[in-house]
């Protein structure tokens, strides 16, 4: 009898359980019903820590495909709290092995992002058998070329784009357009390109305030009255890049605005007297059925994960590099992140093109 455990950890995101289903799918063609025992853990390491995991059924893994969230729930159990035995007085890491050993399991199978990545490293250092998927509308995870969930973010964020622009080209407006990204641009950079932003702000690439003016006033001036500009929630100023990391914070508290885009329009309002209007759509952009590609790519993660569960090959995270399925060692994944670099193909296009990042 195989017995395989599978948990979704971090913010949910489109394609979970696709890939859910193309874990289980895989293993009951190959292993049969009769020899496999499938374990759902609700709630990601939540349930790990505290037990709450129960025997799932074939039929549980159908008609799942294009439904979006995850049918195993989810929580944000961040590392430090993990592997910090004053809060609750509990031992986290032991409570997930003895728990992983109750089930008898064969292998944990988790998908996440980067925290969850931290986690699923220090318990496959721990001598338990994990194999991994990449999942994060984010794509921020080192080690894989994407991820699922980016890309039906990406059209989401699209959809905002392009229903913000009939509105702003009607009434001759700027609009700031705020997507999810705190440490990285990719979803604002792919958006902005494919929305047809005017200035794309991203993490990566600190912004000067005067430099959009210029760009909206040129813009104003030669071609079109109207500016879309996207920004990443985690952009920030040249001025606010320069302060340490304490400082950051410190500033952040201070202020009143509920978000960077807030921020950013009441000072290109103060500076340029123009009026700005502010979108947010925020878990919008997680929300809703995966697009075909994270339909097609969570399908195959998943059925690479099987593949390295048949073969025994543990410590792994399954990605997507050069076109085709990898594996890569979890220590070297844990930790690490993907940004965007500042001479990658999509920000040489949108320069090319004519967009500003505010530089
Ligand atoms: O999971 C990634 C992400 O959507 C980020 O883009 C965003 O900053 C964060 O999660 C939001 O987290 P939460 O859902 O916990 O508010």
């Amino acid at each position: 009898m195989k017995r395989i455990g599978i948990l979704t950890s971090g913010g949910d995101c489109q394609g979970l359980n696709a890939a859910i289903r193309g874990v289980a799918k895989s293993l009951y063609e190959y292993y049969g019903e009769k020899n496999l025992n499938i374990y759902g853990i609700r709630d990601g390491y939540r349930g790990l820590i505290y037990g709450d995991y129960h025997l799932m059924k074939r039929d549980n893994f159908s008609g799942i495909l294009t439904v979006g969230g995850t049918i195993l729930g989810t929580s944000r159990q961040p590392f430090k709290l993990i592997k910090n035995n004053d809060i609750g007085n509990i031992d986290r890491i032991e409570c997930m092995i003895n728990n992983y050993k109750k089930m008898k399991l064969d292998c944990l199978v988790i998908m996440g992002g980067n925290g969850t990545h931290k986690t699923a490293n220090l318990l496959s250092q721990e001598g338990l058998n994990i194999v991994t998927l990449p999942k994060t509308i984010d794509n921020d995870l080192w080690g894989t070329d994407i991820t699922f969930g980016f890309q039906s973010a990406v059209n989401v964020a699209t959809n905002v784009l392009d229903c913000i622009h009939t509105t702003a080209s009607s009434h001759s407006r700027v609009f700031i357009i705020e997507l999810m990204g705190h440490k990285a641009g990719w979803l604002t950079l792919h958006a902005g390109l494919a929305g047809g932003a005017d200035i794309i702000l991203i993490p990566e690439i600190p912004y000067d305030v005067k430099s959009i003016i210029d760009t909206m006033n040129e813009r104003s001036l030669k071609y079109k009255k109207f500016s879309i500009i996207v920004i990443a929630e985690g952009a920030m100023s040249k001025e606010y890049f320069k302060l340490s990391k304490k400082e950051q914070k410190e500033k952040r508290k201070q202020s009143h605005f509920p978000s960077v885009s807030y921020e950013l329009a009441n000072e290109i309002s103060n500076l340029s007297k123009q009026e700005i209007k502010v979108t947010v759509p925020g878990h919008v952009q997680r929300g809703g059925s995966p697009c075909p590609f994270d339909r097609v790519l969570s399908t195959r993660f998943g059925a690479a994960a099987a593949d390295l569960i048949i073969n025994e090959k543990y410590g792994y995270m399954v990605a997507w590099v050069n076109n085709s399925i990898k594996s890569v060692l979890l220590n070297e994944v844990a930790g690490k992140l993907k940004l965007v670099p500042k001479d990658s193909i999509d920000v040489k296009t949108a320069r090319n093109v004519g967009v500003s990042f505010g530089d």
